[in-house]
């Protein structure tokens, strides 16, 4: 189901066809059969209604992506100078061309649309399949997907007019066909605890063997020299977590863990933002939630946590992962988080391409921002979020949007080694960003013609950084387990990331934001320990190895906290 490669955005067939209005319609995007894993279920009344969002051209992505590289960038003047959300909107909002042009068309057809981005880049519609397939030139049935069961109305074609084609990039939910998201499998193991354990005290000389097995927060902060002092600025440095697919994040456990294992934090707590219809059901604790929060909480000591539980009733029909971003950018700056975590993922062949770039330029939002953006680089190795049958390599999405930070897995007593399940490979849809330039092409010609064919030699690479991943104890179900993913690794960074936020506020300086091209910077990647070990396995080979300096399977390896301050002057 290769639907990247195959039906590029915007496809050459330039069909042009006259409809009712007299427009000549040219498709926009189509896909040459229904992908695999889903199947055909027939037709929809005519009379249906759905809902449909047109993402409006942006009147200047390119130079929004531009000032988020500048601001983001320590040897540029403009570094840490973020951007305001209303200075975001402008490079984001359309042009009052596209505006009076898009809603020309939709009067026409006797459409109303209303404004559902904050910039007024995204219109949603809600209209009957007969009006759709007349307004797209489309085919709307019904499909299913055959693992799930999970029903769809989807069209394998739809067009636009010729005169429109520049002034919108996409019309969703149309030719997309998105697994829903799975729960990363963590492959939780139950450990016995009968009576409370002491915390190990803190960790001062060399990491015990111990930690190997079960790493607990005192080996996590020892393996990456966590400090003990709690954070003090509070202020304008939440750390954001998200939560998906009916994942809560649950009090009491989270209580459990800390009495446990950082009785020095007890009485910390999270908060909870609710959207999509998001909920808060304490009698349903998930695994993958809890390990999010209980990694941050007992990490980042001090500093405020909220978990963002976003529900079902998502409006971009990719589960809430472009409403997530809309929802931060409308929040205020008081409460708005400088660092988002995520830990569930797309495979990147399942999104198609216009999908996969609209989903980046949504998170290059947060990034100019401010908002350091951190997604698990899946857990299958060069086989995608999980280990799935594949004949070419699958990278995952969105960490492969440049704008994003991807972290991977490693473990061990120091010096790591990679965690095989670390997600690592290289993006069909976004190129390669000049911060990481020299570090792929590197890696790259390393290999020579190994696995020539199975991945994109012009794609991004992922992950840029590699944190504990494996045997990692949680809280969960009045019990205690150990747990396995990157799931694991990107909220201890979101920690890490959160406390150094907190030094540069106390040192009044800006937070750092979107972190790419600081941690490739020659100071940057100083504060990173080199993992030369392992290997990412999956679709039947071995998968990439990790050797020294940047690969596609640890990144720039293990931070230090210590390091990372200094990389940031502090
Ligand atoms: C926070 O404040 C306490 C009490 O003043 C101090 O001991 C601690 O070092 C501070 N933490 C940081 C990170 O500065
Ligand atoms: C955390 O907050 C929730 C909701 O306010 C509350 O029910 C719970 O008791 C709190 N936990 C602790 C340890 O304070
Ligand atoms: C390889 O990646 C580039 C982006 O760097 C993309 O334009 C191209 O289509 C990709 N090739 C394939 C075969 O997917």
């Amino acid at each position: 189901m290769r639907l990247s490669s195959l039906f590029p955005f915007a496809t050459i067939f330039a069909v042009a066809s006259a409809n009712p209005m007299g427009r000549a319609m040219a498709v926009h995007e189509s896909v040459a059969a229904v992908p695999s894993g889903f199947a055909h279920a027939g037709s929809v009344s005519p009379d249906q209604q759905i809902t449909l969002r047109i993402a409006l051209a942006q009147s200047d992505i390119a130079g929004l992506q531009a000032k988020t590289y500048a601001v983001s960038n320590p040897a540029n003047a403009l570094y840490g100078q973020h951007l305001t959300v209303d200075e975001v909107a402008k490079f984001v909002r359309p042009t009052s061309v596209t505006i009076s042009e898009v809603s020309e068309w939709l009067s026409e057809h006797g459409i109303t649309a209303k404004n559902v981005s904050p910039a007024g880049d995204l219109l949603q519609i809600t209209v009957s399949v007969n009006k759709a397939n007349a307004l797209l030139g489309a085919q709307f049935s019904a499909f299913t997907h055959s693992a799930t069961g999970k029903s769809s109305i989807r069209t394998l074609s739809y067009s636009l007019p010729a005169s429109l084609q520049s002034h919108i990039r996409f019309v969703h939910p149309t030719v997309a066909f998105v697994p829903p998201l799975g729960a990363p499998s963590l492959n939780a193991v139950e450990v016995k605890r009968d009576v409370v354990e002491k915390r190990a005290a803190p960790i001062s000389d060399a990491v015990p063997a111990s930690c190997a097995s079960v790493a607990n927060p005192a080996c996590i902060e020892a393996i990456y020299g966590f400090p003990a002092d709690k954070a003090n600025n509070s202020a304008q440095n939440v750390l954001g977590v998200a939560g998906y697919i009916d994942q809560f994040a649950n009090f009491a456990d989270v209580a459990l863990f800390l009495r446990n294992l950082r009785p020095d934090l007890v009485g910390s707590n999270f908060t909870v933002v609710e959207i999509d219809g998001g909920e808060n059901d304490q009698g349903n604790a998930g695994v993958e939630a809890n390990l999010d929060i209980e990694m941050t909480i007992s990490l980042a000591g001090g500093v405020p946590v909220s978990f963002i539980s976003v529900g079902d009733d998502s409006q971009d029909d990719v589960d809430g992962f472009i409403d997530i971003v809309n929802s931060i950018l409308a929040t205020p700056i008081e409460t708005r988080p400088t660092v988002l975590t995520t830990s569930y993922g797309f495979n990147e062949q399942d999104l198609p391409p216009s999908l996969a770039i609209g989903i980046c330029d949504a998170y290059t939002q947060l990034a100019a921002a401010g908002i350091s953006v951190l997604f698990a680089s899946g857990d299958g190795g060069v086989g995608g979020v999980q280990p799935t049958e594949c004949t070419t390599f699958v990278p995952t999405a969105p960490g492969g949007c440049p704008f994003i930070t991807s972290v991977g897995g490693s473990t061990g007593v120091p010096p790591q080694v990679a965690a095989s399940l670390s997600g690592g490979g290289f993006s069909n849809v976004f190129s390669i960003p000049d911060y990481q330039a020299n570090d792929v092409a590197t890696y790259i010609s390393s290999i020579g013609d190994q696995y020539a064919g199975l991945y994109n030699s012009t794609g991004r690479g992922i992950p840029d950084v590699a944190l504990q991943a494996l045997n990692v104890e949680i809280a969960w179900l009045n019990s205690f387990w150990l747990v396995g993913g990157t799931s694991c690794a990107s909220p201890i960074f979101a920690a890490m990331i959160a406390l150094v936020n907190d030094r540069l506020i106390a040192a009044g300086k800006p937070v750092l934001g979107f972190l790419n091209p600081f941690l490739y910077s020659p100071a940057g990647r100083a504060a990173f320990t080199d993992v030369t070990s392992g290997n990412n396995p999956g679709c039947d080979t071995d998968g990439f190895s990790a050797g020294p300096g940047w690969d596609p399977v640890t990144g720039l390896g293990t931070p230090s906290f210590s390091l990372l301050l200094r990389a940031a002057g502090l």
